[in-house]
């Protein structure tokens, strides 16, 4: 027997855990960019504007360190190393990578690696953060949970599933997911993830640090606009696919962010702005008189319009808390 039913069929968040995480889990075999593209990747000039407005929160809050949990192959990190010289204040001295792999080999030394385990769980030397913006973007939405549906009388039952991805009805669900659907899904939601482990993954994120700031960056939706059945996905190649659990796609689905309990929630859009300002194009006269840095700015500009355009990625989420800091910024 399977943990919720007979053998090939199990519970959505224990098939997704181990079709990503285990031994030959997708991310254990995979780099995130082989199969899909984040800001964070560099997109464009995007993980650039990304680590400008990382580097301006730290200055802000006058930490010290960045430590990036769910780290890919560490694209951020090197973005955030290259700027940190060169944003003149930038007090960023140590940067620290995440993952569930090994360091990748062509990392640059003075950026720390740690080894993590995959989905919900953190690794046990990841405690005691002082001065440190602790930062994971794109990490919930692949940290797993319950799927679950609901039956013409309005009660919610598991959905099943077979490592083919086809689903079934399984048993109705009980205690502290029932609680979390009752708080936080409105009547007409047909289908939904359970964001209980999300919840549980934000609040062991925020118990590691000390001093400092935690920011989560995802796709996600509120109480009032939870989507009416549920966004559980998959890619593969660059492409959408149907979610398999079989470890030869991600599996995906958006975070249930006022669940989170982060202290402020805001869209990308209102963060960057407040970050970095709104995007403005370099005066006309520089492309001649100095083509690169009109070129460079013309580039940060596009950048930091696709990072905050309503309807796409201006509509990300950022949760944040802030522990013993001062006032929010
Ligand atoms: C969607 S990718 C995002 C990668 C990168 N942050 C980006 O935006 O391009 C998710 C990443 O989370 C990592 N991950 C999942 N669970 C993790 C955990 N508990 N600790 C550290 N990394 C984790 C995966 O290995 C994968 O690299």
């Amino acid at each position: 027997m399977g943990q919720t039913g007979p053998v090939g069929w199990q519970r959505w968040d224990v098939a997704w855990q181990q079709a990503l995480y285990g031994p030959d889990g997708f991310y254990r075999r995979s780099a995130p960019a082989e199969h899909f593209a984040t800001s964070a990747q560099g997109l464009g000039s995007s993980g650039r504007v990304l680590a400008q407005a990382l580097l301006t929160l730290a200055e802000r809050h006058s930490l010290t360190r960045i430590v990036e949990v769910a780290a890919g192959r560490g694209e951020l990190l090197r973005e955030l190393r290259a700027l940190r010289g060169t944003q003149g204040s930038s007090g960023v001295a140590d940067l620290v990578g995440v993952d569930i792999v090994d360091r990748p080999e062509d990392l640059p030394s003075d950026i720390e690696w740690c080894h993590s385990t995959g989905g919900a769980r953190l690794p046990d030397e990841l405690t005691g953060l002082r001065g440190t913006l602790v930062v994971a973007h794109e990490w919930l939405d692949v940290v797993p949970c319950p799927v679950v549906t609901r039956e013409d009388d309005g009660a919610w039952r598991d959905v099943l599933v077979n490592a083919d991805g086809a689903e079934r009805t399984g048993p109705p669900v009980d205690g502290a997911d029932l609680d979390w659907l009752s708080r936080h899904v409105p009547g007409h939601v047909g289908r939904a993830e359970v964001g209980l482990a999300r919840d549980a993954a934000y609040a062991d994120l925020v118990s590691r640090v000390e001093q400092g700031v935690v920011l989560v960056i995802d796709y996600g939706h509120r109480r009032d606009a939870r989507p009416q059945e549920g966004t559980l996905t998959g890619y593969r190649h660059g492409g959408q696919v149907p979610p398999v659990p079989d470890g030869s796609c991600d599996l995906t689905a958006h975070v249930a962010v006022d669940s989170l309990g982060a202290d402020l929630l805001c869209t990308q859009r209102e963060a960057l702005h407040d970050l970095l300002g709104r995007p403005t194009l370099p005066p006309h006269e520089l492309s001649s008189a100095r083509p690169t840095a009109y070129l460079e700015q013309l580039s940060r500009a596009n950048a930091l319009a696709t990072l905050t355009r309503p309807g796409g990625l201006g509509d990300f989420w950022w949760a944040r808390t802030l522990r013993a800091t001062g006032d929010l910024g």
